[in-house]
């Protein structure tokens, strides 16, 4: 079904996928429990942590500041924390990999302790902003000083006494907002941010579990301001972490595609905040379904049922672009084999992730055959009406996981395979992903 040499992989139509399964913890979650597990006083234990590179990138940096992190099984660790403001100075750079949100949250959390420590990044991440970090960080009092194009690598001299600020973010970023969060964990007094878009809000919901003193209150316009009290004591906590929408994703959009396929996917985040793509996948008239609703640990979790649907194209309005923003290029790939043409725009963020999203996933497109057009700031998909792509094309993953796993379920509904260049980034989100299909293929 998949021929493999190194780390390049191809891809082909190999029948319907069946049977249930269960994708890696939650990557956002899991960089926010190691990280609050740190601040806490005394023993954590996270069940569900994931298993990818990039969570490793926080769990080794964090070890090099002090925390005990020890694995207890498989998919368990226990943490001991430092407790707020007990962060050592690392004797080494901090390597955070292909990890962003690894480097743009320690750095919130470096900020107001007085630490100073040098961030090192792979090739992708060195190419990243990170101003939209470290300007609001030297108000609060940290000192950094970053390459001349504002990337890593860079040092970080956090604050002794850190001033509590209100900051009015103008980029709709759960990083930038996290990392305001984290800092003020450490500072006196009570720290503001108001976002313009509602994003992503892990950091708030784990926060109040945590124990900390912290208020949300809605914006006219649809942003919210938060409002957290320090320094924050955070008491220990037990805390099972929920599987990946952001993973789920891959797997929901080739059941759609793929005739004949009826898979569930089980213990799944179901965060209003992350459930972007899931609700434009409806409205494009694809057959998913929640069961078994519930609450774990303050975030929400189901299993999803998706089988085979006749997708019809549709429009991304730019408000639901921060609930979906690591689903962009899967979704390009659903439109590519919906009826009609599905338009996106709003999405310059795309450019400056773990590759250009925009440029990568067009010239992709392209290559097996789709019908794209490329904006500035997004994609028009003219998609198949649900016939199967050409294929045929080696894709250039460009370090990016999200590029490489989006070709290879294209490949599954092409004529012929898609071959991906290295699937060796896949491993920073979904390590597994491969074994995963061919388990769902043989259900
Ligand atoms: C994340 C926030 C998003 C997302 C990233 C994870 C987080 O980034 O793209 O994969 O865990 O807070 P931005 O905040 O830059 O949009």
């Amino acid at each position: 079904m998949y021929s493999v040499t190194k780390q390049q992989m191809s891809f082909r139509s190999s029948g319907p996928l069946s049977g249930e399964t269960v994708v890696p913890g939650d990557k956002s979650i899991s960089h926010r429990a190691l990280m609050l597990a740190a601040m806490a006083d005394g023993q954590s234990r996270i069940q569900g942590l994931s298993p990818g590179g990039d969570v490793r990138s926080t769990a080794c940096a964090l070890r090099a500041m002090g925390a005990r992190i020890e694995a207890e099984g498989p998919d368990t660790w226990h943490v001991d924390g430092v407790g707020t403001g007990g962060l050592n100075t690392p004797h080494a750079p901090l390597d955070m990999g292909n990890s962003g949100t690894s480097a743009r949250l320690l750095m919130g959390l470096i900020a107001s302790h007085p630490v100073t420590a040098t961030l090192t990044g792979d090739s992708s991440l060195s190419r990243r902003p990170m101003e939209r970090v470290a300007g609001p960080l030297r108000t609060i009092g940290a000192t950094i000083a970053a390459s001349p194009q504002g990337t890593l690598p860079l040092t970080i001299e956090g604050a002794a006494a850190a001033v509590p600020r209100h900051h009015r973010l103008t980029v709709a970023s759960a990083q930038v907002k996290s990392a305001l969060l984290l800092a003020a964990l450490n500072t006196p007094g009570v720290t503001r941010i108001t976002e313009p878009v509602a994003t992503r809000d892990h950091s708030e919901r784990m926060l109040r579990h945590f124990g900390a003193r912290i208020e949300v209150a809605e914006e006219p316009g649809g942003g919210r301001t938060i409002a957290l009290a320090g320094k924050a004591a955070l008491t220990p906590q037990d805390i099972a972490i929920p599987g990946d929408p952001s993973s789920a994703a891959f797997l929901a959009v080739a059941a759609l595609v793929v005739p004949g396929s009826s898979i569930v996917i089980r213990n799944v985040g179901t965060n209003p905040l992350r459930m972007g793509l899931f609700d434009a996948l409806r409205a494009m008239g694809g057959d998913i379904v929640f069961d078994n609703e519930r609450m774990v640990d303050g975030e929400p979790v189901a299993d999803m049922r998706v089988r085979h649907s006749a997708l019809r194209a549709t429009d991304i309005a730019p408000q639901a672009v921060p609930s979906m923003i690591d689903e962009f290029p899967i979704f390009f790939i659903a439109a590519a084999f919906a009826d009609g043409t599905s338009r996106t725009s709003g999405l310059r963020e795309l450019r400056v992730k773990e590759s250009d999203r925009i440029a990568a996933m067009a010239e992709g497109l392209r290559a097996i055959g789709a019908r794209v057009e490329e904006n500035q700031d997004g994609l028009a998909i003219m998609g198949s009406g649900g016939a199967p792509l050409p294929g045929g094309a080696t894709i250039a993953s460009c370090m990016d996981h999200r590029i490489a796993m989006s070709f290879a379920i294209a490949g599954l509904h092409c004529s012929q395979a898609v071959t991906i260049d290295s699937m060796a980034p896949v491993d920073t989100s979904f390590p597994g992903f491969v074994t995963t299909l061919q388990e769902l293929h043989s259900a």
